[in-house]
C-alpha cells in the first residue's frame, strides 16, 4: 500500500505541475522563448554576484538543503519503492550522514525565510472576496489582482516546516529505547509516511518559487 500510495502522489504532483505549467504559462519580460526561460531557471540556482553575504550564505544553505533532499529521497524511497525492500546498508549509512546536514539547513532556512513568508491580507483577494460573501468578517473590498501563486507559496513554505517537525522527531525518538517493538514501527511509519507528504510540499514549493522567480 506504501509503495501505490507513494507513487501515485508522486505522480499526481509531477503532472499537476506540467498541467499547470501549459495552462499558465510564465509571461516574463526579454524571456519569451522556453530554451531562455530554461536557462533563467538554471541561473536561479546560482548565487547572484550583487548578493550581500548574507544573501549568500542563505542561498548557499537553500542549494546544500536541495541536495540533501535529493539525496534522502532517493536513498530512502529507492529501496522501497523500486526494490520493496527496507532501507539498510550503504544507503542507510549515507541517508544518516546527510540528515544531520538537512536538518541544519532546514532549520536555518525556516528561521531566515519564515519573515517573507508571512500571510498578508493583500496575498489573495479571491479568498478575502470569498470570505467577504460567505462570513459576516467586516472586510474590506480586495484591491488589485489575486496572487494565488503567492500564496500557495507560503502555504507550501508553512508545510514543508510543519511537516519537517513529525519527520525528524519521528526518527529521533526510534533511536531511544523508551518505546516497545510497537512504538517503535510506528514512529518508523511515521517517518515513511510523513516523508511522502514532505517531499510533495517541497516539489510544490520549489515550483512555485522558480515560478515567482522567473516573473520578478
Ligand atoms: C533530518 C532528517 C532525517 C533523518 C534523521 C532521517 C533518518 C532516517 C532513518 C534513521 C531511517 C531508517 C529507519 C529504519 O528503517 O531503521 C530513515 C528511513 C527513511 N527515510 Fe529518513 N531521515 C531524514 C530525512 C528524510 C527525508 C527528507 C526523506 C524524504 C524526502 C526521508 C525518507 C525516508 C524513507 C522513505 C525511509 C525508509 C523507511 C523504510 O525503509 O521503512 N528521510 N530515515
Amino acid at each position: 500500500m506504501f509503495q501505490t500510495i507513494s507513487i501515485l502522489a508522486f505522480l499526481a504532483i509531477l503532472i499537476g505541475i506540467v498541467i499547470h505549467w501549459i495552462a499558465f504559462p510564465v509571461r516574463a519580460e526579454g524571456r519569451g522563448d522556453v530554451g531562455r526561460g530554461a536557462v533563467h531557471i538554471l541561473t536561479l540556482l546560482l548565487i547572484e554576484q550583487r548578493a550581500s553575504l548574507l544573501g549568500a550564505l542563505k542561498k548557499l544553505c537553500y542549494l546544500v538543503a536541495l541536495v540533501c533532499f535529493l539525496i534522502l529521497g532517493f536513498t530512502g524511497f529507492y529501496p522501497l519503492l523500486v526494490r520493496g525492500e527496507h532501507i539498510s546498508g550503504y544507503l542507510m549509512m549515507i541517508h544518516a550522514t546527510f540528515a544531520p546536514i538537512f536538518a541544519l539547513c532546514l532549520a536555518i532556512l525556516a528561521l531566515t525565510w519564515a519573515s517573507r513568508h508571512r500571510f498578508e491580507r493583500t496575498d489573495c483577494p479571491c479568498l478575502q472576496r470569498l470570505l467577504r460573501r460567505v462570513t459576516r468578517l467586516r472586510l474590506p473590498e480586495p484591491q488589485g489582482a489575486c496572487q494565488c501563486t503567492l500564496a500557495a507559496q507560503k502555504v507550501a513554505f508553512w508545510a514543508v516546516v510543519t511537516l519537517s517537525l513529525p519527520l525528524i522527531l519521528s526518527i529521533l525518538l526510534s533511536m531511544f529505547h523508551l518505546f516497545g517493538t510497537d512504538w517503535q514501527e510506528l514512529l518508523l511509519a511515521t517517518h515513511r509516511w510523513t516523508a511522502v507528504a514532505f517531499a510533495v510540499a517541497v516539489v510544490l514549493l520549489t515550483y512555485l518559487t522558480v515560478r515567482l522567480r522567473i516573473v520578478e
